[in-house]
């Protein structure tokens, strides 16, 4: 964000804020309308916000973005009923297939020929940091709902997240392992070819060594490969404790599938990118006893975890995961901004969603920090009967 108009924008959100509270909250639109471009407004008084959104709707990692469509669109369903006459949100769906360049070609085409006001995406950290700064120099709000590799916010004032980010997960699943099953050694394998799986990787080797564990070994592979045992015959050798991956779901689960066929009998902890069901589904058995951090367990005895447990479930058939958890909310977060902006307007959604604070979500309570991540609590998860249950 341009200094220069950090101050008038602050004060025009603060009589904006004033507005609202003088109009018994009805939100006010722009006087400029239906030809603002990505501020346009209905009949009434009504918001009218076009947001795109990037996600992994197809290829390996496609349970993910599925995951976040289906959050998304449920999110969306329910705030147009509420928030009828006043604001009323559209849903531009891209496909980034999980690449670099399909993510900044949607991000483009999104701000400049679809007007969005704001964009939600894309999945993966690596598309963030590869078309986060178009988004920011567009001065375009850009949302993250999974990306959880360090630096994320760093791309520019314009990106926000509220996927909590693995120096936060990470840290919380080791050191209940650490706990309980008194792990004292501990090898890695990662995907090297992925930043959100180099970032976990990071932090995982950096908590283990302030948890003063035994560093047995790092491997790496690629997302793609199919075939893991030469690395894990390596780690079988090593014999550790625990055995630490952060990769993406599928080549994750093949990872612990066959460390399992080995014969390797490590306590296995994962990374974000392992908080998807189709970890059942691919490691079967061998997923019993994975130990992950996740903001988000359908299990939590909480009225607002529940009813949106519920709805998902009517709606689609099966249980929310992390993914849609965190699309949900962002897309009550986005509601809830425009509502306070008072107009689909880039900049005062931005400003908007900077002052967000104690946002009671269905993966927890959200506020920004000073850099705009989330301010969060993990809960540990272990696999247990093809599902994640609190481990404890
Ligand atoms: N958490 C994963 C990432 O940041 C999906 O890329």
């Amino acid at each position: 964000m341009k200094k220069s108009r950090l101050l008038p924008s602050m004060l025009s959100i603060l009589l904006g804020t004033s507005l609202l509270v003088g109009c018994g909250g009805q939100a006010t639109t722009s006087s400029g309308g239906e030809s603002g471009g990505e501020s346009s407004s209905g009949g009434g008084g009504e918001i009218h916000a076009k947001i795109g959104v990037v996600s992994f709707l197809s290829g390996s990692g496609a349970a993910y973005g599925e995951a976040q469509k289906a959050g998304l669109e449920l999110a969306q369903e329910e705030l147009n009923e509420a928030n009828k006459g006043k604001l009323k949100i559209d849903l531009l769906f891209e496909d980034s297939g999980g690449k670099k360049e399909s993510a900044i070609n949607a991000v483009n085409k999104l701000i400049n020929q679809d007007n969005v006001v704001a964009i939600i995406g894309p999945t993966l950290s690596g598309e963030m940091f590869a078309a986060g700064p178009i988004a920011s120099e567009a001065e375009t709000p850009i949302f993250g709902i999974s990306n959880t590799a360090e630096g994320i916010n760093d791309i520019g004032e314009y990106v926000f997240r509220n996927s909590l980010p693995e120096s936060i997960a990470i840290p919380a699943a080791m050191k209940k392992a650490v706990d309980k099953l008194g792990i004292k050694s501990v090898a890695f394998i990662y995907a090297s070819n992925d930043d959100f799986s180099v970032s976990g990787f990071e932090t995982m080797k950096k908590t283990a060594e302030e948890l003063g564990l035994e560093n047995l070994g790092e491997s790496t592979f690629s997302i793609g490969d199919v075939d893991f045992s030469a690395q894990l015959t390596k780690i079988k050798e090593l014999n550790p404790d625990a055995l630490l991956v952060s990769g993406l779901y599928k080549e994750g689960s093949l990872i612990v599938k066959k460390a399992r066929e080995l014969g390797i009998e490590s306590t296995i902890i994962g990374g974000n990118g392992f908080n998807n069901p189709k970890v059942f589904e691919i490691a079967g058995d061998a997923s019993e006893g994975l130990i992950v951090a996740t903001p988000f367990s359908p299990e939590k005895k909480d009225e607002k975890v529940q009813a949106f447990v519920k709805a998902f479930e009517a709606k689609y058939g099966k249980q929310p995961d992390q993914f849609a958890a965190q699309a949900y909310d962002a897309l009550y977060i986005m509601s809830q901004s425009l509502l306070a902006a008072g107009e689909a307007d880039r900049n005062k959604l931005r400003d908007s969603l900077a002052q967000l604070k104690d946002f009671e979500g269905v993966s927890g309570k959200l506020s920004f920090d000073e850099n705009r991540n989330p301010i969060g609590e993990a809960v540990v998860v272990v696999g247990k009967g093809g599902k994640y249950v609190p481990f404890e």
